[in-house]
């Protein structure tokens, strides 16, 4: 693809729009479709039909997708490594992968993809290419590789296939060797603006089947956690970007050692406020603390904690004061002055890791 929110994304969404059939569509005739020819493969997993640029993007990545370079780092990942990658496409990144791992394995649900990755990666004998009959990964033994990767393949599916998908990431990796996933992020604002766009064209039964579909940060996280990995970092900006290790399926994890995390209900992202300033949300993992700033300095002061959340206590039901973890604070006295601010809700764990709930972009325009 790669996609860029603001400048190619139009483009790339009305070709994804393509004919009525389009709607129809399963996923391997969906993308049959589009792969049928090297220009309309490379359209939708790049931007441009040059191969040696496809090359450098395969190695390097670029601003939205990273390359085998990043990812062999990121999965620690050595020449005696087994690796799969879920939705591998033309194997961008598969073919300047394959000489630095034992076996590369790529698994995709659409044989003309497959067919293109074959050609790029032709003589290349530790290059193993998969055609997925479902959304499963059957085809592979459990605990069998040691690094599974998806990237921008996830926001191609619906939830439902995203976490069934996760699931058998997990079984097919060996205990305690890392998965990478990304997804758009619904929350950022421009993502945002971009589902808006296409939730206008997919009403009803009129839903393209490879459209680009969203998460939220911590829906993600719950679904790696729920089927048992443990997030080693996950990146919010545009595109969700999660770095996991395979862990035992928990019952119960009140401190794992790592920063807090959680959301900031009220106010809304790109809100507006009028009178009292008020804040409200929730923090998981040991929370000790949790001060508000506006715009990056002002201390506003500290939320009060331990509010009940039956919502959050359901969705994340291995840490112990789930339930109880929701926090508010009313900023009386003197109100911001009128326009656009930032705001800061900072979480501090007993250990004390830090973390801002608002992420980069928490806005709110203050109103009378
Ligand atoms: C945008 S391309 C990305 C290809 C590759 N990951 C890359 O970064 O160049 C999305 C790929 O996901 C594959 N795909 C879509 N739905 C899939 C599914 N349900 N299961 C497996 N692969 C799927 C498509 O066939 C396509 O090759």
């Amino acid at each position: 693809m790669p996609w860029k929110v603001t400048r190619g994304a139009g483009a790339w969404i009305s070709r994804l729009r393509l004919s009525g059939r389009a709607a129809e569509a399963n996923y391997g005739s969906w993308w049959n479709a589009i792969a049928s020819t090297r220009e309309g493969a490379y359209a939708l997993t790049y931007v441009v039909d040059d191969e040696e640029d496809y090359r450098t993007r395969g190695w390097y990545g670029d601003a939205n997708s990273f390359g085998a370079k990043q990812l062999l780092e990121m999965g620690s990942v050595g020449r005696e490594s087994r690796v799969l990658e879920i939705g591998c496409g033309m194997a961008r990144i598969g073919r300047e992968m394959a000489p630095h791992v034992r076996e590369w394995h790529g698994a995709d649900i659409s044989k003309n993809m497959l067919h293109l990755a074959r050609e790029r990666t032709e003589g290349m004998d530790n290059v193993f290419l998969h055609e997925l009959p479902d959304v499963s990964l059957g085809l592979f033994a459990d605990e069998s590789f040691d690094f599974v990767y998806a990237t921008i393949v996830f926001m191609h599916l619906d939830k439902e296939d995203l976490f069934q998908y996760l699931v058998e990431a997990r079984r097919v990796l060996k205990p305690d060797r890392f998965a990478y996933f990304d997804t758009w992020n619904l929350l950022h604002p421009d993502t945002y603006r971009q589902w808006r766009r296409t939730q206008e064209s997919n009403i009803g039964s009129h839903k393209v089947r490879g459209r680009i579909q969203f998460a939220t940060p911590v829906e993600l996280r719950s679904y790696l956690e729920d089927v048992g990995f443990d997030v080693l970092r996950l990146d919010d900006d545009k595109l969700l970007r999660a770095l996991c290790r395979r862990g035992p399926v928990r019952s119960h994890e009140p401190d794992d050692g790592r920063p807090p995390f959680g959301y900031i209900d009220v106010p809304r992202n790109g809100g507006t406020v009028r009178g009292e300033l008020h804040v409200e949300g929730w923090a998981l993992d040991d929370i000790e603390r949790i001060e508000v700033f506006l715009d990056g300095s002002q201390r506003l002061g500290e939320a009060q904690l331990g509010r009940p959340r039956p919502d959050v206590a359901e969705a994340f039901p291995r840490y112990s004061r789930s339930a109880s973890c929701g926090f508010v604070l009313d900023v009386g006295g003197t109100s911001p002055p009128s326009g656009r601010h930032t705001l800061q809700v900072v979480a501090t764990d007993a250990h004390g890791a830090a973390t801002d709930l608002a992420g980069n972009y928490r806005t709110f325009v203050f109103g009378t």
